[in-house]
């Protein structure tokens, strides 16, 4: 038999044959709590998966298969921790303290579809638990206030001398947008510093409070206002929104470069727009080409978090103010975006845990 250890215990659990735990994530610190008492094992387990997917089926097999190596053990109590790992950055903590997560969603090519995925991404992570903020970075074509159907003037108030604003709420995300705040034309003939500072001001005098993820709607593009904001904001991680076809993939690219090149790791390429099913035949048409996504993300290993089709639900959810993913959360499409958001938070778990590794290496060093 083997050693009741927390290394056995880890080995035991990497036998469970299920997608919710992921066996490279599983390492000495997803066990928060260890305790033999009388033949009875009590752990706490740590797992990158959202609350909603921790449930009774998945604690029996987890239980089971200990059990199976730990024959001696009367019984075994398994408390599911679902997990949402911060990013430690001391930037990120001094201007966000409350806020675990920062995820910017981009493209090189403007209306690829960031916003709504962004809106979505954000709804979906709420919906499974998590505490989400949305700042909408593209200062010069705000998209957030007519995709979540959110006019009003966020409320302010003084702290230490300070002026804060409140963000607004809807389908459970806070946010934030300049179209809050200022007429429809005016931040047009905005230049580029004030578009920084305007989302500067976005973290620094907002109050988050706290939140596992902060997501930022951003412009289109990679020029100068571009790369000040991915360096102005202390970002977690990035997702680049493409659509299959070459043009958008070669900004795309782009984009990664970008990311790269301030050392911002790249969560993952969603592939938007990527083909169409006709209501009344059913029948798919790849409108814009197949698999660029796809074979991009593989050709610069990045993870592909997925893909989304043309639907005029998903456009008829923005423009209405409702993203699909609260409007319709049956549909397959919402399933497909929730899919994505989930495996983006995985991505940022990896991220932070990859960030966190050395620390790590040396407890399980310790350990033996
Ligand atoms: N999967 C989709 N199916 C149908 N319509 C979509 C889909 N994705 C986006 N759209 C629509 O395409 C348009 C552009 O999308 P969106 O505004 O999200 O793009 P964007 O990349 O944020 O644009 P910009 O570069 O201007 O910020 C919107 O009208 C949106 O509703
Ligand atoms: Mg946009």
């Amino acid at each position: 038999m083997a050693d009741l250890t927390k290394n056995g215990i880890l080995n035991s659990i990497k036998k469970v044959d299920d997608k919710r735990i992921d066996k490279n994530h599983l390492i000495l610190n997803s066990i928060k709590n260890f305790e033999v008492k009388e033949n009875i094992l009590h752990l706490d387990l740590s797992l990158s998966i959202p609350q909603t997917e921790v449930k009774e089926e998945l604690k029996s097999k987890i239980i089971k298969a200990i059990k199976e190596d730990f024959s001696d053990l009367s019984s075994v109590k398994l408390n599911i921790l679902a997990k949402i790992t911060p990013h430690t950055d001391k930037r990120k903590d001094a201007l966000l303290p409350g806020v675990k997560n920062t995820i910017a969603v981009a493209s090189g090519k403007g209306g690829v579809g960031k916003s709504t995925v962004a809106v979505n991404l954000a709804v979906a992570l709420a919906k499974d638990g998590a505490n989400v903020g949305l700042i909408d970075a593209d200062i010069y074509g705000p998209s957030i206030p007519l995709m979540l159907g959110v006019k009003d003037r966020p409320q302010v108030y003084q702290k230490d001398g300070k002026v804060i604003m409140q963000p607004l709420e809807n389908y459970g995300i806070k946010m934030i947008s300049i179209g809050f705040l200022v007429d429809d034309e005016a931040p047009v003939i905005w230049r580029g510093p004030m578009a920084s500072g305007a989302v500067k001001q976005f973290m620094s005098d907002v109050n988050w409070d706290d939140l596992d993820y902060l997501v930022f709607d951003m412009p289109p593009g990679t020029g100068d206002i571009q790369l000040t904001l991915v360096q102005t904001i202390p970002l977690t991680g990035a997702v680049i929104v493409t659509t299959p076809q070459e043009v958008s993939l070669i900004d795309a690219r782009k984009a990664l470069k970008m990311f790269n090149r301030v050392n911002v790791p790249v969560a993952g390429v969603v592939e938007n727009m990527s083909y169409f099913i006709a209501p009344d035949s059913g029948k798919k048409y790849d409108i814009f080409g197949f698999g660029g996504g796809e074979k991009m993300s593989k050709e610069l290993q990045v993870p592909f978090l997925g893909e989304i089709p043309i639907d005029p639900r998903i456009r008829i959810g923005g423009d209405k103010g409702i993203p699909i993913v609260f409007d319709l959360p049956d549909t397959e499409y919402s399933e497909i975006i929730t899919g994505i958001s989930r495996k983006l938070a995985e991505q940022i778990n990896l991220i932070n845990l990859n960030a966190s590794s050395k620390v790590e290496i040396l407890l399980d060093d310790e350990e033996q």
